[in-house]
C-alpha cells in the first residue's frame, strides 16, 4: 500500500478500508511513513470525517499498536477517566487521588498539551523529578500497591496515539471527532480500564464548540467502549470559560493541591465531585450519585485523597516537598495584576484564546520540540456573570519574560466580552450519555 493513495482517497471523501487503516497505523508506528504524508492524511480526515466503521477500525488499530494491559491480577476492577481537553482542566490531578482514596484503583494514561488545551503530563512535570515513563511491570506494581498510577503514552502502550497526538498538535488536526475519539479510546482500551468516565467538553475553549458536536463525540466514544465490552459514561461539561482559576502548568498543580486539601475554586471542586462520583458509581462503590459524592467529600476532608496524591508523586520520583509546599513549585519572575478596563459584567469568554495566550507565554508548544516553561500562565478568578468596577483586579499574569507582560494582559482582556446587563452564571454540565 502507499500513503499517497490513502491521502487521495480520503481527500476525495471516500471511506478507507479496514486493511488500509490497519496498514497506515502499523506503518506509522514502525516509522515506515513520513510525518508529512501522515499530516496530509490527518488533514483529509479532519475535513472529510470518518464513518462509524472507520472510526472503530482506527481506534482498535491504535489500541493494538503496542501492548494491551490486563490489570486483573493486581486490581479486580480498574476505573479511568479522560477529558476531551480544555483550558485550566486539571481535573485528573484531583479526581484520580479522590477516587483511589475511596478504594477504587485508578491506572491512567494521560497526554501532553494539545493545541490551546493543557496536558496532564506537562502539568505534573512541574514537580521536580516526577516521571511518567515506566515499564508495564511498574505500572502494575504501583497500581497494586497504592491504587494510583499516572502514566504517559509510552513506547509500549498505544504508541500510534503518542506519535499521532504530537503531530496533530502542530498541524491543525486536533478538532476532529474520529481523531479525538480514536485517540482517547485507544488509550483507554490499551490501558485495560474496565470502566471509564469521559469528560467531553463543549464551548469556546473546547475542541467541540457546540453541545451537539460534543454529544456526537460522546456518543461515538460510548459506542466504541461499549462494543469493546467496557462500562462507559460520558459527561458533557462546560468549557465556555477556564475551569477553576489557574491556566498554566505549575499554577494548575498548585490549584489541584489546594483543592485536595479542602480549598480551591468552587467550580473546579463541583466538577471534580461530579466526575469522581460517576467513577465510584461505575465501580459499584455507591448506590446513587449523591452517595458517591458523599464518599468523595469525606476523603477530601479526612486528608486521605491528598495523601494518595503524595504517594503517587513519590512513587514516580517526584519531589514531595513541592507537594507539601506548592510555593516551591516553579514560580514566574513577573506576576502582574490584570485590571478591568471598564465596569460591567462578564458576558462571554473566548476561552481558547486564553489557552493560546498561555501557550505564547511559554506554557505550551507551537512545534513538537518547544520546551515548556512550567511557571507561566494566568490566574483568572473572574467568571461569566461576575460584575466589576473599572480598575478592579480580574486576575494575574505570570511570566518569566517581562517583554511578554503587556501582550499577555491585552490578549486576556481581548478574550472577555462585557455587558451592562446582568448575565446568568454558566452551567457546569450539559447532560450525561451512558
Ligand atoms: N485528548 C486526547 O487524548 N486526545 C485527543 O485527541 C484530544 C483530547
Amino acid at each position: 500500500m502507499r500513503m499517497i493513495d490513502l491521502i487521495e482517497k480520503k481527500r476525495d471523501g471516500k471511506t478507507l478500508s479496514t486493511a488500509e487503516i490497519e496498514w497506515f497505523i502499523r506503518a506509522y508506528t514502525a516509522d515506515e511513513v513520513t510525518d508529512y504524508q501522515v499530516a496530509a492524511l490527518l488533514m483529509a480526515i479532519t475535513i472529510r470525517g470518518m464513518d462509524r466503521r472507520e472510526t472503530v477500525d482506527l481506534t482498535l488499530a491504535m489500541a493494538r499498536s503496542g501492548d494491551e494491559l490486563d490489570l486483573h491480577d493486581v486490581a479486580p476492577l480498574v476505573v479511568d477517566k479522560h477529558s476531551s481537553g480544555g483550558v485550566g482542566d486539571k481535573t485528573t490531578l484531583a479526581v484520580q487521588p479522590l477516587v483511589a482514596a475511596c478504594g477504587v484503583p485508578v491506572g491512567k494514561m494521560s497526554g501532553r498539551g494539545l493545541g490551546s488545551s493543557g496536558g496532564t503530563l506537562d502539568k505534573m512535570e512541574s514537580i521536580r523529578g516526577w516521571h511518567f515513563e515506566m515499564p508495564i511491570e511498574q505500572f502494575k506494581k504501583q497500581l497494586g500497591e497504592i491504587g494510583l498510577v499516572l502514566a504517559g503514552q509510552t513506547a509500549v502502550l498505544a504508541p500510534a496515539d503518542k506519535k499521532l497526538y504530537s503531530l496533530r498538535d502542530v498541524t491543525g488536526t486536533v478538532a476532529s471527532v474520529p481523531l479525538i475519539a480514536g485517540s482517547i479510546m485507544s488509550k483507554k482500551l490499551a490501558a485495560g480500564a474496565d470502566a471509564m468516565v469521559l469528560d467531553v467538553k463543549t464551548g469556546s475553549g473546547a475542541f467541540m464548540p457546540t453541545v451537539e458536536a460534543a454529544r456526537e463525540l460522546a456518543q461515538v466514544m460510548v459506542d466504541i467502549g461499549t462494543d469493546a465490552g467496557r462500562k462507559v459514561v460520558a459527561l458533557i461539561s462546560d468549557m465556555n470559560q477556564p475551569l477553576g482559576h489557574a491556566v498554566g502548568n505549575a499554577l494548575e498543580v498548585k490549584e489541584a493541591i489546594e483543592t485536595l486539601q479542602g480549598g480551591g475554586p468552587a467550580d473546579f471542586w463541583a466538577h471534580c465531585l461530579e466526575v469522581a462520583g460517576h467513577m465510584l458509581l461505575l465501580a459499584g462503590k455507591a448506590d446513587s450519585l449523591d452517595g458517591a459524592k458523599e464518599l468523595v467529600t469525606a476523603v477530601r476532608q479526612n486528608g486521605t485523597a491528598f495523601e494518595k496524591f503524595r504517594q503517587m508523586v513519590a512513587a514516580q520520583g517526584g519531589d514531595v516537598a513541592q507537594v507539601d509546599d506548592p510555593g516551591l513549585l516553579p514560580q514566574a519572575k513577573f506576576v502582574e495584576p490584570i485590571l478591568a478596563p471598564r465596569g460591567g459584567t462578564i458576558a462571554a469568554v473566548a476561552t481558547g484564546e486564553i489557552g493560546w495566550a498561555a501557550v505564547r507565554l511559554g506554557g505550551g508548544r507551537f512545534v513538537k520540540t518547544d520546551q515548556i516553561d512550567h511557571a507561566v500562565g494566568f490566574v483568572l478568578p473572574a467568571k461569566i456573570g461576575d460584575s466589576f468596577a473599572e480598575g478592579d483586579v480580574l486576575g494575574t499574569v505570570h511570566t518569566n519574560d517581562e517583554a511578554k507582560l503587556a501582550q499577555a494582559r491585552e490578549e486576556l482582556l481581548a478574550a472577555l466580552t462585557w455587558s451592562y446587563d446582568p448575565v446568568p452564571p454558566q452551567p457546569h454540565f450539559h447532560g450525561t450519555i451512558s
